[in-house]
């Protein structure tokens, strides 16, 4: 397993009793995390200093507790790359902080090929994976069916001051749009893939790759 220990901006700072204590720029959040079967705290003292929990419902759902009065939105930055955070339902900030290795990984695959590359960027999420890959000199077309996720991706593009960079959004289920690329003969040098465990788009053929 790699790890993702090149973040200035984001720590986890603790995590005992199913619960993730972790450090966004200068804002502490405590989150749900199924993995952290274990429940002695090693440091008791930093709970006290979190911002806002998400605490999860019988019902299913849940919401933030905020303790703290808490910006709509903040930045944090991983090297080059800024990203909007916001706390949202389902316990999201709009950031996967462990994907930094494969961002790591992606960068310097594109730069040591020495010649342009096309990525699909699949399940786009925020777009962490186009802002590293636009950073390292690739072209991207982003696909996630959410309209609201495909703007906060365009707003960390922007954020990271690669606007100009060549970047295509599409708003569209991934299945639909690939077989839209076959038809159209479309290839790319890269592709990837970040699937959720259940889908949001509305195509159920399969994929015909
Ligand atoms: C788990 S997130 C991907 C995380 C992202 N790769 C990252 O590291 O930041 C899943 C994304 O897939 C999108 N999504 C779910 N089903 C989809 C579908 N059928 N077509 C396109 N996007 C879909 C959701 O809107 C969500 O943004």
């Amino acid at each position: 397993m790699n790890i993702a220990n090149n973040w200035k901006d984001y720590e986890i700072l603790d995590m005992a009793n199913g619960e993730k204590l972790e450090r966004w720029k200068n804002i502490i959040l405590i989150r749900p995390d199924p993995q952290i079967i274990w429940k002695d705290k090693s440091f008791p003292e930093k709970w006290k200093k979190a911002n806002a929990v998400y605490k999860r419902s019988k019902s299913g759902g849940g919401g933030w507790d905020y303790k703290t009065k808490l910006p709509q939105s903040w930045q944090i930055k991983y090297n080059d790359l800024t990203f909007n955070i916001k706390p949202m339902g389902f316990k999201h900030t709009g950031l996967f902080p462990e994907q930094a290795v494969n961002w790591d990984w992606m960068i310097n695959k594109i730069r040591n090929s020495k010649r342009e590359i096309k990525v699909l960027n699949l399940f786009a999420y925020t777009g962490g994976a186009t802002v590293a890959c636009l950073s390292a000199g690739a072209s991207v077309c982003h696909v996630d069916s959410s309209k609201g996720m495909v703007s906060w991706a365009k707003e960390n593009v922007i954020a990271s001051k690669l606007q100009n960079k060549p970047v295509r959004y599409i708003v569209d289920d991934v299945i639909k749009f690939v077989n839209r690329e076959i038809r159209r003969g479309n290839k790319y040098d890269a592709i990837i893939m970040d699937p959720p465990s259940y889908g949001r788009g509305s195509s159920r053929r399969s994929m015909a790759i």
